[in-house]
């Protein structure tokens, strides 16, 4: 699992982080991959397993792409390879694919690196024959990341940056309720598709669910083994309890419960950051 080529493609100067994207040799999952679905992948023989999005597949090569955001122990040790590195495990590909169809007028809405994960959905629900409005959100102009590629996957695009550095000011549910509003005047949107943050998400489902339209998100739980097996990625649907790794990471946004989702998330924030404090020494 060599590691082809490296970019940096955007810099968190608060965070002093950044934004990479991996093209990896990965022939067997290049073969099978469909959007949505991801891979976990260790680092060392000893790290962690993440999950990652596959981005964008090339079958000629047998590589994928991966866009990493460094915010913890793993993905800052993802972040120091290079290419001709070689990564200890990659499996996948893991999760339910997204269902393409035609529905007909679609919103994707991407926050953060969550634009990396809805471009391959983006392409497909193009290829699909759906009408097809993105909306990017990012804290920051030199945060938003594929800006050009989504273009080209949209029939519309709108950008908005929390500090108003680029495109409008604002968040992506302001855009979203607009276009919602006219959408009840012209055409309807048959569906919402959302990937960000888990209060973008949260905003997302619950201004959707007032104009009752369709809504899914994919969920980034945390995850430990990744098939079924830990239940590290729990999360309540309706009040039934699914594993996001082998049920998801797709779901109904109208259903699933945010706050526990968001709990759960957190759990191990401060061991995290311990980790993270004795790596720096
Ligand atoms: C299906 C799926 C697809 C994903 N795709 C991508 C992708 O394409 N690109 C990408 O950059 N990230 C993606 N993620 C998130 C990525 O897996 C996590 O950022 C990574 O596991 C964090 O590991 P870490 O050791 O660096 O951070 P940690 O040290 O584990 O965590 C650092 C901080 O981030 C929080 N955190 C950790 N994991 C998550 C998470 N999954 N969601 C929200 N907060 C979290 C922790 O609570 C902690 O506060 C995806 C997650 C899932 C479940
Ligand atoms: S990560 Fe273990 S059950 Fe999903």
């Amino acid at each position: 699992m060599k590691i082809l080529s490296k970019e940096i493609i955007a810099k968190d100067k608060d965070k002093d982080t950044q934004i990479t994207k991996f093209v990896v040799e990965a022939p067997l999952i290049a073969a099978k991959a469909q959007p949505g679905q991801f891979i976990v992948v260790m680092v060392s023989e000893e790290g962690e397993r993440i999950p990652l999005t596959v981005v964008d597949k090339d079958t000629t090569k047998g590589s994928i792409t991966l866009i990493v955001q460094e915010i913890g122990f793993s993905t800052k040790l993802l972040g120091g390879l290079n290419t001709g590195d070689s990564l200890y495990a990659l499996v996948g590909p893991m999760g339910h694919a997204t269902e393409m169809k035609k529905y007909g007028r679609v919103i994707i809405v991407g926050g953060g690196v969550g634009i990396a994960e809805i471009y391959p959905v983006a392409k497909g629900f193009k290829g699909a024959g759906n009408h097809l409005t993105t909306i990017l959100g990012a804290r920051t102009k030199d945060l938003l990341i594929l800006e050009e590629e989504l273009k080209a996957a949209s029939d519309e695009i709108h950008i908005v940056s929390d500090d108003g550095s680029y495109g409008k000011k604002g968040f992506v549910t302001d855009t979203l309720k607009e276009l919602l509003g006219q959408g009840l005047k012209t055409n309807n949107y048959e569906l919402i598709y959302a990937v960000g943050p888990i209060p973008m998400m949260k905003a997302v489902s619950n201004l959707t669910k007032e104009y009752n339209v369709k809504t899914i998100v994919s969920l980034n739980a945390l995850m430990v083994d990744a098939t079924g097996m830990c239940g590290g990625c729990r999360v309540k649907i309706a009040d039934e309890v699914k594993f996001s790794c082998v049920d998801g990471p797709e779901f109904d946004g109208h259903i699933v419960d945010w706050d526990e989702l968001e709990k759960r998330t957190k759990a191990y924030s401060d061991k995290e950051e311990h980790i993270c404090r004795l790596r720096q020494r």
